[in-house]
Formats: C-alpha cells, structure tokens, sequence
C-alpha cells in the first residue's frame, strides 16, 4: 500500500521528499501489533497524518469493523478522506477534531490508539471505549519533552490499567493544526530560533525566580567547557534510560535538543548542568561540575539496578483534574520500590517482555 506517492508536492510532503505528519513505519507496526485489532472492531484513531495507519487499521477490522480517524489539521484529513475515497478503501472516516475529547459522535470503540503525546491520558478516553477495550498510546513519563513511553492500556468498568509499556515517542498533540513538527511545545522552558532545533526543558522551572534560568542553562550546556565519554562499567543504551528517568522523582532532571547533536538527557540546576547525548558522550559546564556529580550516581543507579527499560519499570496511573487535560499522569518507579504519591492508583508491574 503506497498511498503517499499519491499527491507529491502538496503542503504535507517537503521539497526534500521527507512526509510531514507521517509515523515511522516501524513504530506503526509496534504499536498495531500492541493494540491488537480483531476482525469487526471499532477503532478511533487520534492523528490521521497521511491516512497510512488509517488504512492499516481499516485492513485489520475488516468489512464488519469500523476505523473512526480523527486530526486537528483540516488539510490533512481532507486529503485522507480523498485518499481513501481514491484507492477505495472503505471503513474509514476522517473528521477534523481535537482527540483530548475523543470523538463521542461513534463511541464505543473496541480499540483506540493515538499517534500523538497528549500531557496525560485524557478522561475522555476510557469513557468511549467498550469494557475490556484498549488503548495503546504514548504518554509522557515527567513534564518534559521527549521522556515517554507506548502504553497498552486495558479499560475495566471505566477504569484504564497499564499492561505493558516500550520505548518509543510521538510528537505532542497540539489544539490546532501545526507544520513544525518537530519542535516540542509543551514543557520546552527556553528555545532559540533558527532551521537546527534548540531548546530546553529543566523539571526547576517552578522554582526559577529569575525566569532566565533556563535560557542561562541552555547557553551553559551550549558552550559546555567539558566533554567525557559515557564512564566505564556502564552498558550505554538511550532508550533503556531515557524512561528510567521517569523513576527519578528529581527536579534536577532536564531535556535538551542541541543543534548537530540531537536530544541529551541530564541534570541542571541554575548554576551547573551536565547531560548525556543519545551517542553516549557527556557534556558538562566544568569537570567537577555538581550536575555531573549527579548524572554520574545515576548513571551508576541505572547499570546496578540491571539497566532497567520501560517493559520493566512498575506503573501506575495518577488521576490529575488539570483543566488543560483531566485524566491520568502515568508514573512509573522500579519494582519494589514504594513511590510516595498519595493519590497513586496502584497497577499491577507491566509485563517484562515488549507486548505481543
Ligand atoms: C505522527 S502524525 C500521525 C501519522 C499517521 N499515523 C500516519 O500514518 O500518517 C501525528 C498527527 O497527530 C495530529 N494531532 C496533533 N494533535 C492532535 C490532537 N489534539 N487531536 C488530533 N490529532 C492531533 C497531527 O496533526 C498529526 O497529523
């Protein structure tokens, strides 16, 4: 099925040939393979993009089954629909809407999955899908960009429970339609403009009585005057500690994008800073700079406690009322390890292996 060859030189597809809005096939496939679509399902579908997951959802539910699709871009899903209209794949309607409230118009849905990070899990999804549904979608882990995981989720009587988690991030979702698909907008506390993405996101932004402290950070990080390799004794790997951050429970705990050098996850305060690239390398404002102190004990925290991943962390659903997005903040902590949120709803440890 190649239905982006379909309408080359539209907004949707850049000069270069890259397919804005579209998912990696890869994540695709996981997280269909997640949701489990079964022959007669209903689906919704949060972030239509091009139309191809669509398409596949359309395939697995069948004749019998139905794929709702929903995106806040008006073009996108004009140019699904004709798509769709095109190669004569029926069972899938596109409407322009804001996935926080699902679509309650052709609720219940046996499956619901979405292609864009929302801040939490949003009340309105468990409400819309069917007992024993599910919901395979990716959530933030702490409130910062790009710390997230693929969550299957199992709806009981209402309630959503955590089955199973991997490693994997989507683009945040957003109330209307946008093109910079890359630039996170949520919890990003400095940015600088230009074609090369830099930006920072510090968990201290509550206590930053200057209001520059992150903007100071970033240039720290930018102008880092120190650089180590990943510390010997530990087995780097990016997307195994990237959601064990989530266990940290530290305000310290930040994300930057740096230009030519992509995403590092590390610590800051607003006199020191140092961070680890996805390659491993460290960079840090000075060599006995406290940040790196502390990235180095966690470090050292992540190779003992086995180099835990997201398949092995516990989780557990928060409710959070938040008016931007009522529902539930999803937490994770190492098992065994008691958090001490008083409003957890305790789940049960997500299934060691990737879902089937
Ligand atoms: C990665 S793309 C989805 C790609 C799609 N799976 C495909 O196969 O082409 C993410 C989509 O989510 C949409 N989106 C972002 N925020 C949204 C929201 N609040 N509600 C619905 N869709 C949203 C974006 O417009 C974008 O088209």
């Amino acid at each position: 099925m190649n239905l982006l060859r379909a309408r080359k030189g539209e907004p949707v597809v850049r000069k270069n040939g890259e397919t804005l809005h579209r998912s990696l096939s890869e994540g695709i496939r996981r997280e269909l393979t997640s949701l489990d679509v079964r022959a007669g399902d209903r689906v919704l579908e949060i972030g239509t993009g091009s139309g191809y997951s669509g398409a596949l959802l359309a395939q697995l539910c069948g004749p019998a089954g139905h794929v709702t699709s929903i995106d806040v871009n008006p073009d996108l899903i004009a140019r699904a629909s004709d798509i769709h209209q095109e190669r004569g794949i029926d069972g899938v309607d596109c409407h322009v809407a804001d996935g926080l409230d699902g679509y309650p118009p052709q609720a219940p849905y046996q499956r619901l999955v979405s292609w864009c990070t929302f801040a939490r899990l949003p009340r309105a999804w468990p409400d819309q899908v069917a007992e024993s549904g599910r919901i395979v979608a990716c959530l933030p882990l702490v409130e910062l960009p790009s710390i997230t995981v693929i969550a299957t989720i199992a709806v009981t009587n209402g309630m959503p429970r955590v089955q199973a988690m991997f490693s994997a991030g989507y683009v945040q979702s957003r109330a209307q339609a946008y093109d910079d698909v890359h630039m996170p907008h949520r919890w990003v506390d400095a940015s600088f403009p230009g074609d090369e993405r830099c930006w920072i996101g510090v968990g201290w932004r509550h206590r930053d009585g200057t209001g520059r402290g992150a903007r100071d950070t970033l240039d720290r990080i930018l102008t880092a005057g120190h650089t180590e390799p990943c510390p010997p004794g530990i087995d780097w790997d990016w997307d195994r500690f990237d959601p064990f951050t989530g266990t940290l429970d530290d305000p310290g705990l930040s994300m930057v994008h740096l230009p030519g050098r992509g995403r590092a996850i590390g610590h800051t305060s607003p006199t020191s800073a140092a961070m680890i690239l996805v390659d491993g390398t460290i960079l840090a404002d000075a060599p006995r700079s406290a940040s790196l102190t502390v990235l180095h004990a966690w470090l050292d925290r992540w190779q003992r406690a086995g180099r835990p991943g997201a398949a092995d962390l516990t989780a557990r659903l928060v409710p959070n009322t938040g008016p931007d997005c009522p529902g539930w903040d999803l937490r994770v902590s190492l098992p065994g390890v008691v958090p001490a949120a008083r409003a957890a709803v305790p789940q049960p440890r997500s299934a060691r292996s990737a879902p089937a």
